[in-house]
């Protein structure tokens, strides 16, 4: 949700801002916009739309070569995505540029004091005050202005800031949104995500809240807003440029669904030692306080919230721990029941996601241990968590979420199986047989892939569908949530899922002649009852007129005389066949997209980080 670049070093700034705002585009992409200092002069350019239309601006109009700079990519959230809207915003007189990724929501207040004190606003933005505000607080020192400015500033924001009076400094501000610092060799970098100077640096420090970044060729300070010093973590990025690149895929999606047996396997690795026990070092609570959970609650949101309905039934069958899913949105607003042995997971591939963020919150206040299962390292919700599981999938660019949620999924069956291990409710053969059988997931996943045609061929000839059903039983419910959120995010068209169960209570008025149904079959083995249910309700569906896609095991030949469309996936236990009967509908979603002509790296009115309540 709005991503942010700033540098100062010894290569022409510009270049360097581009190319991190290319890297952090899917952060938002209403506008764009960068600002130099040349010759103690400031000059800025920014574009409605992406950055190739700043690009192509920046083309017909350059700018001043200069050393230091910064730059915005934005999602709008006050005000229009225009030329006018876009970041950076100045000063009346041009002496100061602001990009601003978050929301102040004191600005109307601030706004009509500075218009009363004859200051001119040219924009609708929360964020133009703030280039105002430095202005009138500014006697040398850009940091010692940003820390005046914030003391005022009420709400979520990272800052970033730069000056024609001081002009060897990029300076940042940091409260409840996104900022790391890239150290470099005679350059430095500051930006939303390390994914923006991972090319020129992998080393990194995590700036709190609550601080402000003065970044010189040769230097970093970093001090509260009170000005007292304070010392960064520091932490080296174990991935490089190239897992932020497309790689010779068209879209960063396609790119990344193929990644998925290599992420599923990369998040089980290093937590099984010899003996086939989980090592999970990093949970960091004892095993007596794993012991005294008496509730468990998840918190998330979108792709990250089906991961937890998916882990809900992992969890209570292996731990026999009760196991709440929350919408991380609703959770703090309805006094939730928490205490000392209640344990809070927050899923999160960012870690930055505001309404997750905002319920760890809740939960720490109400002493609650908050155990977070993220993607990216060193960002604020595993920070603010007593402990931290991390995913390993790498970079996601793609804006929805994919090869993130199969590796949320692998994090969860680890913290399940862990706390049936710790807490004696299985026996170690059983939790022995269910980590062999994760281990084979990445090749399982791997084989959906390699017999994935048919399901391209199947989304194209959908392409002018006016809205797909998504049904599932048990753990193929929250897949067919997934399918179907895929769907609404990338093709933009109605999609809508239902536990099978439910059909007949409402929904199945919706069936009509031709209407693409994809149902989820849950394994023959295990949960027969469940599988002969499900085989009732394609009928019941198929009667009415439906075209059904049945997604079900390799070899179980009983659903092919009701399905129109069968899509194999390899066999799996039910508990963990999401792993495998999700891929192809991502594939779905992504290639009936891709044949109604979207771009499916940057679904419209999204971000992928949502930094915002
Ligand atoms: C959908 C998608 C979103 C995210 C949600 C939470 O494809 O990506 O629904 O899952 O915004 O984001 P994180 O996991 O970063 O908290």
């Amino acid at each position: 949700m709005c991503g942010i670049v700033g540098y100062v070093g010894e290569k022409p700034a510009l270049d360097v801002v581009l190319e991190g705002l290319r890297r952090l585009e899917y952060r938002g992409y209403d506008s764009a916009g960068v600002a130099v200092l040349a010759d103690g002069k400031l000059a800025t350019e920014k574009r409605a739309g992406k950055i190739t239309n700043l690009e192509k601006t920046l083309t017909e109009h350059p700018l001043p070569s200069g050393m230091v700079g910064m730059g915005h990519t934005r999602w709008a959230t006050h005000g229009a995505p225009n030329d006018r809207n876009a970041h950076p915003h100045l000063d009346n007189d041009g002496q100061v540029a602001v990009v601003h990724n978050g929301i102040i929501e004191n600005f109307a207040r601030l706004r009509a004091d500075l218009e009363k004190r004859g200051h001119e606003m040219r924009s609708d933005t929360d964020t133009e005050v703030v280039a105002h505000l430095l202005a009138e607080e500014f006697e040398g020192s850009l940091a010692e202005a940003m820390r005046r400015v914030c003391r005022k500033l009420d709400g979520a924001f990272t800052l970033v800031a730069i000056h024609a009076g001081d002009p060897d400094v990029v300076v940042a501000a940091r409260r409840n949104s996104p900022l790391v610092v890239g150290r470099g060799a005679g350059e430095n970098f500051l930006a939303s995500d390390v994914a923006a100077f991972i090319s020129h640096t992998r080393n990194a420090m995590e700036i709190a809240d609550g601080q402000v970044v003065e970044l010189r060729r040769d230097s970093i300070t970093v001090t509260d807003f009170d000005g007292n010093p304070v010392t960064p973590k520091e932490y080296y990025v174990d991935w490089d440029a190239s897992a932020a690149e497309k790689g010779g895929y068209d879209y960063f999606m396609l790119k990344e669904i193929a990644e998925q047996p290599r992420a599923v396997a990369d998040t089980l690795l290093g937590r099984i030692d010899a003996n086939g026990r989980l090592t999970l070092d990093e949970i960091r609570l004892s095993d007596d306080e794993l012991r005294e959970i008496d509730k468990i609650i998840i918190v998330a949101c979108g792709t990250a919230y089906h991961a937890g309905l998916v882990a809900k039934y992992a969890i209570e069958h292996w731990t026999r721990i009760p196991c709440e899913v929350e919408l991380a949105s609703e959770f703090r607003y309805r006094d939730p029941i928490l205490d000392r042995d209640t344990l809070v997971i927050a899923i999160s591939q960012s870690g930055e996601t505001m309404d997750t963020l905002m319920a760890v919150r809740h939960a720490r206040e109400q002493r609650s241990r908050v155990l977070a299962i993220c993607n990216v390292n060193g960002s604020t919700i595993p920070r603010e968590s007593d402990a931290v599981l991390y995913t390993h999938a790498g970079p996601e660019v793609g804006v929805a979420a994919t090869k993130t949620f199969l590796t949320q999924l692998v994090a969860c069956y680890l913290v399940g199986l862990y706390l049936a291990q710790v807490r004696g409710t299985m026996f170690g053969d059983e939790i022995r047989a269910i980590i062999a059988q994760l281990a084979d997931m990445p090749d399982k996943v791997e084989k959906v892939l390699d017999t994935i045609e048919p399901v391209r061929e199947l989304a194209r000839s959908l392409a002018d569908a006016k809205a797909v059903l998504f049904l599932g039983r048990h753990v193929g419910y929250p897949v067919a949530l997934e399918g179907a959120l895929k769907l609404k995010e990338l093709a933009y068209m109605h999609a809508e899922a239902f536990a099978a169960g439910e059909l007949k209570h409402g929904p199945i008025a919706l069936i009509e002649q031709d209407l693409p149904v994809v149902v989820v079959v849950p394994p023959r083995r295990g949960r027969s009852v469940l599988h002969d249910k499900i085989l009732s309700n394609i009928q019941e569906i198929r009667a009415r007129g439906a075209k059904t896609i049945v997604i079900t095991e390799e070899g179980d030949e009983t659903v092919a005389p009701y399905a129109d469309t069968l899509i194999y996936v390899p066999a799996a236990p039910t508990l963990l066949q999401p792993l495998v009967a999700t891929v192809p509908l991502q594939v779905f979603a992504c290639e009936l997209a891709l044949a109604r002509g979207h771009d499916v790296d940057r679904p419209r009115n999204l971000a992928k980080s949502v930094t915002v309540e």
